[in-house]
């Protein structure tokens, strides 16, 4: 079965960008949102989002209207029943994920494959709500933020998965003009079963007086070429997901690499929660494109 109609659950930050690349790309796109109003939030963000790109050269201004006319927003999951591949992107709470495949494993065809954008929840809980037969059509499909730039998806594959719909799914990525990797349902998968021991390690480097977080950020920029050091990048990623997949990584496997610092836990519960809410391992009120750090110890 080729896929031609994708359904998109959440417009948030994730579920925006999936939502544009997917209809950039040429596939007629439906992407449901619980209310108007965060509809609306999420519309502007791809507004802006396919504006750079004409702006930049990248599309034409004709691509970009094609776009939006393969693109449409609604309040009801009803609307994504003659969907070929469904993919969720709401928040990381596995009873509202279960609640979501529940309904739509009703109304869905049975030839529908399920995707979860989902970062450290376990693909394989998340099915249990599905018939038998859908869970050989379930997937993971794990985009990177910012979506419309990010190359990489991880799709991920339980071991129930049809070997034919995981191909699908690989092909689905490289149509969107992604890379694909392929990965198990191992929690993490591959990036962030790497990424977030890395940046745990910075904060307990910070901890323990290694460096300063202008002098531990510029060290992984200039001395590695990662685009943004581990500090800015928590921010960027936000620092209550940050410590929320930790926790999940830390219970799956028990490795102490997993367990979040003291640090982290005290500035989530203080709401620095990074960018979003304009303070975290660097303070983005005054002039958000030149942040001041923090002092945190
Ligand atoms: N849509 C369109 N264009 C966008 C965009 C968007 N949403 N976001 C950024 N851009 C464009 C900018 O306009 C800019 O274009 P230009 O080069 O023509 O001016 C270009 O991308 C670069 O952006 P900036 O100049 O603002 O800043 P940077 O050069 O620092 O690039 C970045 C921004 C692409 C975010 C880069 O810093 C980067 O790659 N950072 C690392 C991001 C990362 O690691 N993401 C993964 C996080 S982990 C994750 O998501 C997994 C989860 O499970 C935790």
């Amino acid at each position: 079965m080729e896929i031609r109609k994708v359904g998109v659950i959440g417009c948030g930050l994730m579920g925006s960008g999936i939502a544009q690349v997917a209809a950039t790309a040429g596939f007629e796109t439906v992407v449901r949102e619980v209310a108007e109003e965060p509809l609306k939030k999420g519309f502007e963000a791809i507004e802006k989002s396919l504006a750079k790109f004409v702006e930049k050269g990248t599309l034409t201004a004709q691509q970009k209207d094609e776009t939006r006319q393969r693109l449409r927003g609604t309040t009801s999951l009803d609307d994504l029943a003659d969907c070929d591949l469904v993919i969720e992107a709401i928040t990381e709470n596995l009873e509202l994920k279960h609640e979501t495949f529940g309904h739509l494993d009703k109304i869905c065809k049975p030839e529908t494959i399920f995707a979860s954008n989902t970062s450290s929840l376990s693909i394989t809980e998340m099915m249990t709500v599905t018939s038998l037969e859908r869970q050989r059509r379930f997937i993971g499909l794990h985009f990177f933020n910012p979506v419309p730039i990010m190359k990489l998806v991880e799709v991920v594959r339980t071991i129930l998965t049809d070997p034919a719909v995981y191909d699908e799914a690989v092909r689905f990525a490289e149509r969107l003009g992604k890379v694909p990797v392929r990965t198990s349902d191992r929690t993490g998968f591959i990036v962030n079963r790497l990424l977030v021991p890395y940046m745990l390690d910075a904060i307990r480097a910070l901890e323990e007086g290694v460096g300063s977080i202008v002098d531990i950020d510029n060290a992984m920029k200039l001395g590695c070429g990662y685009p943004m050091g581990p500090f800015t990048l928590g921010d960027f990623v936000g620092l209550d997901t940050t410590y929320y997949i930790a926790e999940i990584m830390f219970n799956e496997f028990r490795e102490k690499r997993f367990a979040p610092p003291p640090l982290l836990k005290r500035m989530v519960k203080a709401g620095l929660h990074g960018r979003k809410t304009g303070r975290g391992f660097y303070d983005y009120t005054k002039d958000p494109k030149n942040p001041t750090p923090m002092n945190l110890l």
